[in-house]
């Protein structure tokens, strides 16, 4: 099963994220053990490593070394995860729980959940020089393609129009926006920084950067279908835009738009036409 075989990568980047905060651990002492704690909570508890697994298939893709793109794949999901404990502040949108278990802020109090998000924000960059130094022309464009995702371009825009369509009410395009830059830019740099990295050629960076866009918007659409079907739905879920079954068939297409980019592939890539499938079908 496709699912297992990528299970291994699953299980690599816990480690590697692991290990990495552990080492400060044993050997910074000055690091405080709550700040570590808090950081590990929210890094190791049960996450789907979505956007980590894209970037080793794109390694597997190229017959990369892992470590090639695994500090890089460990680099998105802190981002990712900073990004969560940060969403779930009782001054965003205030939730109590998180993949099923209590939020950080529950666990670890505001002021230190706050602080978490922040030291996973600056540790993904420390890791990115850790790991890149010494191809210094590599790791100045992934620091430059990480950034611009999940920063005042990217992922934070997306957050703020997200925050702001609480008082005004959006259509479907801006909707659209809205998860494309909170979720999808972050999915889509998980792909495009992988290939750089693996050395890919240009016109594959360019297919598995507009895949990426699509899988990253079909992956937002996937989670409103999700939040309708528990009840969690708001007026910024397409489908109390658009309803539920013009919300299933967004989804399909934009899924097959995702599929038409991995045709442009020098060579096909079983895997990543799979993830598409895994976004259509996921339960959480
Ligand atoms: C949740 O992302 C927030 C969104 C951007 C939709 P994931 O569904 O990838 O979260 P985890 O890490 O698997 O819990
Ligand atoms: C999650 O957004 C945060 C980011 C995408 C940065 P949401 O608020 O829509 O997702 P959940 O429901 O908390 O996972
Ligand atoms: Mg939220």
């Amino acid at each position: 099963m496709w699912e297992q075989d990528l299970q291994k990568w699953v299980l690599s980047v816990g480690d590697f994220v692991s290990t990495h905060f552990d080492i400060y651990r044993s050997e910074f002492l000055e690091v405080p053990t709550a700040l570590l704690d808090s950081v590990l909570y929210s890094l190791n508890t049960g996450g789907k490593r979505f956007r980590p697994l894209l970037s080793m298939i794109v390694a597997e893709h190229y017959e990369a070394d892992p470590m090639r793109v695994l500090p890089w794949a460990a680099a998105v999901e802190m981002i990712h995860t900073y990004s969560l404990i940060h969403d779930d502040l009782p001054c965003m949108d205030n939730d109590d729980l998180r993949r099923g278990k209590p939020t950080n802020h529950k666990v670890y109090g505001e002021p230190l959940a706050l602080l978490a998000g922040d030291a996973l924000l600056t540790e993904a960059f420390s890791m990115l020089f850790k790991f890149y130094q010494t191809e210094p022309g590599l790791g100045m464009q992934l620091v430059e393609k990480l950034s611009t995702a999940s920063g005042l371009q990217g992922m934070i825009a997306g957050q703020v129009l997200d925050m702001q369509a609480d008082h005004t009410p959006v259509d479907e395009q801006a909707l659209m926006k809205i998860h494309k830059l909170k979720t999808g830019q972050l999915i889509r740099v998980a792909l495009e920084g992988a290939a750089i990295a693996c050395g890919a050629v240009q016109n594959d960076v360019l297919s598995l950067k507009f895949y990426g866009e699509s899988l990253g918007l079909a992956f937002q659409i996937r989670d409103d279908l999700l939040d309708s079907a528990e009840g969690d739905e708001d007026s910024k879920n397409f489908v109390s835009l658009i309803g539920k079954k013009e919300t299933v068939a967004l989804l399909d297409e934009v899924s097959r738009k995702a599929k038409t980019y991995l045709n442009k592939l020098q060579n096909p890539s079983v895997k990543l036409l799979q993830m598409v499938d895994y976004n259509l079908n996921r339960t959480k």
